[in-house]
């Protein structure tokens, strides 16, 4: 070993190795930086005691505290489960009032509903309910079939003319395909239809199918147009459509009948999932109250 020598330039030690006269520092390390060094091996070797750490062949040490992350992940997924069987449980048989009575019930109805809503119905219904043509509007007080949370829950349970035997079920017929009617006779009802609305049309059409209009069309949309419920008749006189109340689309309605089609969900969706869904439909705007007690 040589003897140790200092440096001049620096005050530091040389190690001795030295290439063309150029020779190396034994600068030594900082302290903070030893220290650092040390206490990462103590916590490296207290946490492979308490921890999961060491590979095995076909297991691993699993520590003296025998805790696993993945164990807690599932355990965290067992409490969110058990908390949404919780709710769930409870939108089986809550009535409205009880929802609106349960912030946390009823937040979770509104998120459970939306969320199966852009799933299950937003292809028809649009986004956010507003409808297009033929798929009526969820977000405004106008129903076809009516807006109270029962009401909602019996559409979509069973549908409207789907294939499910307690579907709704109604007809507009194909008047001028059918030749249940002339041509004449639909061209005169167009304009008493857009009479009704309150829209300018021609009096002497209206006059010749007034009775037409009270025997062929009153029965399922009222002697005054304002429909019916029961029958998914809609109202013709407050100038709302579902498929169109210009003359062209009127005749076309009474040409070839109308049969929009709702599908069920009683079998494709659990009961508290139609019932959230129910529930954020009702919620959309046009939610209607009802007396009637929830089964
Ligand atoms: C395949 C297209 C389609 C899908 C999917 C669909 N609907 Fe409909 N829905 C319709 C049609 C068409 C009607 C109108 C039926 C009629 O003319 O009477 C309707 C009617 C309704 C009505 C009755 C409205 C009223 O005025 O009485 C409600 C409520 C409704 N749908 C909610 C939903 C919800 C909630 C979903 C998702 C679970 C959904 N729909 C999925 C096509 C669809
Ligand atoms: C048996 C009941 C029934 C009778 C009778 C009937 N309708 Fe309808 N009508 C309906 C139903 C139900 C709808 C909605 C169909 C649907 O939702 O797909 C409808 C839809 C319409 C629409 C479309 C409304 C819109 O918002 O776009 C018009 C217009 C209409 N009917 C006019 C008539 C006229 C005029 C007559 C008489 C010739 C008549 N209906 C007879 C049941 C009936």
């Amino acid at each position: 070993m040589s003897e140790k020598r200092i440096d001049e330039q620096s005050g530091t030690e040389v190690t001795g190795h030295e290439w063309d006269g150029i020779e190396e520092l034994n600068t030594p390390m900082p302290r903070w930086w030893l220290w650092i060094f040390y206490a990462s091996i103590v916590f490296a070797i207290i946490y492979a005691i308490l921890m999961p750490a060491l590979p095995g062949i076909d297991s691993y040490s699993k520590g003296v505290l025998g805790k696993s992350d993945r164990v807690e992940v599932v355990e965290e997924l067992y409490k969110l489960t058990d908390q949404r069987a919780v709710y769930a449980n409870k939108m089986l048989s809550a009535d409205i009032e009880t929802i609106e009575g349960d912030e946390d019930l009823l937040r979770y109805a509104l998120a459970a509903g939306e969320s199966a809503f852009g799933d299950n119905c937003a292809t028809c219904h649009g986004t956010n309910g507003q409808g297009l043509p033929g798929y009526p509007n969820l977000n405004d007080d106008i129903w076809l079939w009516g807006g109270s949370y029962e009401d909602i829950r019996q559409t979509l349970n069973y549908g409207i003319r789907a294939l499910h035997e307690d579907t709704r079920v109604s007809l507009m017929q194909a008047y001028g395909r059918d030749e249940l009617l002339t041509r004449e006779e639909i061209s005169d009802l167009t304009e008493y239809v857009v009479s009704l609305s309150g829209r300018e049309a021609d009096a002497s059409a209206i006059a010749r199918v007034s009775t037409l209009y009270q025997e062929q069309c009153a029965s399922c949309h009222g002697m005054d147009g304002k429909g019916d419920r029961l029958q998914g008749a809609p109202d013709l006189s407050d100038n709302e459509w579902l498929y169109g109340g210009d003359r062209a689309t009127i005749v076309e309605t009474l040409t070839n009948g109308r049969a929009g089609v709702m599908p069920h969900w009683k079998e494709r969706l659990s009961p508290d999932m139609v019932n959230s869904l129910a529930y954020y439909v009702h919620s959309l705007g046009g939610g209607e109250k009802s007396d009637a007690p929830t089964q």
